[in-house]
């Protein structure tokens, strides 16, 4: 039997954030000024266990779950990943595969990843302007460093790569040409992010949030678009394709065309809390319950209920008011 939330929308994603820290300080995510020396994040013994995460993961693929995606923060900070890929690989029934990073650490981990049974990256990359990007990444590493993780993915046949870029008005946003250029003709996919409202550290207005419609008539002045079908149900991007063939494209509209009718998916945060928006004040604690010794029946109750009283559809209803709730943070819940 399916399981359904509220609205109806099946369960079939799963994305886990597997450490709250990151080697970047982009100022949309983890601006400096609040994630200094003085953050406290999470200690170790907080952390839920490579085994915690895949008794969890293992019984929601058992409810529905088909795609799990691995995020943190930066997901490769967290020592011997490959292990908790290996893992989760395993798991039967389980259609996808994959994590979204920085791409800084890819070159040192991109094989063993594979290995271990990853099947694709998303790497983000705000811009290929050397000066735009460190000015949005907080100077955590240049161009040169990301296409070199881009590029050892691509070797390790973690495929198809996706480039993650939010755009940002009078920040990059006159740069989104040149992403799709650049990377035209080489098989990897460019989504463009509207600049979202998560977390209360970033400072979000909605001026700064460039519709998807104005980046794509800015792409389409120089490159002609064509609309490409979805590729799953219930998937975050619209694609689209250059006519000549030479690439396709990705735009996520959460702000001016929210998605939120056919959301699907659930987040695991680091210390095993379960978010049913990434838009949540709060998540559900399993870590207590796997620690007092939940049995798989009692862990499994737990996980039905949080998916049958789920209601919500932020972006659907953002307003002045909602916007100013307390939110997680983007870089503990990973997007
Ligand atoms: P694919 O499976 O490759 O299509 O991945 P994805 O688009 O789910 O993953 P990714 O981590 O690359 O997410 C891209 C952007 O979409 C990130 O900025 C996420 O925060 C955002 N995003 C993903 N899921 C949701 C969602 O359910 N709601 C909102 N508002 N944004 C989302
Ligand atoms: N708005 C939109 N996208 C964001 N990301 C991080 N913070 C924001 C935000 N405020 C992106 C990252 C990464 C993905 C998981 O989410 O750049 O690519
Ligand atoms: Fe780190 Fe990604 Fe957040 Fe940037 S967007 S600070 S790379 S977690
Ligand atoms: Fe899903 Fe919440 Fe995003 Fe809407 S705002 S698509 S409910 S995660």
């Amino acid at each position: 039997m399916t399981l359904t939330d509220r609205r109806n929308r099946p369960l079939q994603g799963l994305r886990i954030s597997v450490t709250d820290r990151c080697n970047f300080r982009c100022n949309y995510c983890m601006p400096e000024d609040v994630f200094g020396t003085d953050y406290r994040f999470l200690a170790r013994d907080e952390l839920l266990t490579f085994e915690e995460i895949t008794r969890l993961a293992s019984l929601l693929v058992e409810r529905g779950v088909r795609r799990i995606r691995i995020t943190g923060g930066e997901p490769l900070v967290r020592r011997n990943l490959d292990r908790l890929v290996g893992m989760l690989a395993a798991l039967p029934g389980l259609q996808d595969l994959s994590l979204t990073t920085n791409g800084s650490l890819l070159p040192g981990q991109a094989a063993a990843l594979a290995a271990a049974g990853l099947r694709r990256v998303t790497v983000s990359l705000d811009s290929l302007d050397e000066g735009v990007f460190r000015s949005m990444n907080g100077g955590g590493a240049g161009v040169a460093d990301v296409l070199r993780g881009i590029e050892a993915a691509v070797s390790a046949g973690l495929l198809p790569v996706k480039v993650n870029a939010v755009v940002r008005r009078d920040v990059n946003d006159h740069t989104v040409v040149d992403l799709v250029r650049h990377f035209r003709g080489t098989g990897t996919i460019v989504r463009f992010i509207e600049y979202m409202d998560v977390g209360n550290s970033n400072g979000w207005s909605l001026e700064e949030v460039v519709p998807a419609a104005e980046i794509l008539a800015r792409i389409s002045a120089v490159f002609p678009l064509e609309p490409l079908e979805p590729d799953h149900t219930g998937e975050v991007a619209r694609r689209w394709r250059l006519c000549d063939g030479s690439a396709e494209i990705g735009v996520i509209t959460s702000v001016s065309n929210p998605f939120c009718a056919s959301c699907s998916r659930l987040r695991l945060s680091p210390e095993g809390s379960l978010y049913t928006c990434l838009f949540a004040g709060k998540g559900f604690d399993l870590r207590g319950l796997l620690r007092q010794g939940a049995d798989d029946a009692a862990l499994g109750q737990a996980l039905d209920s949080v998916w049958r009283d789920r209601d919500d559809q932020y972006s659907r209803i953002r307003s002045a008011a909602t916007t100013r709730l307390p939110r997680v943070e983007m870089s503990h819940i990973g997007g």
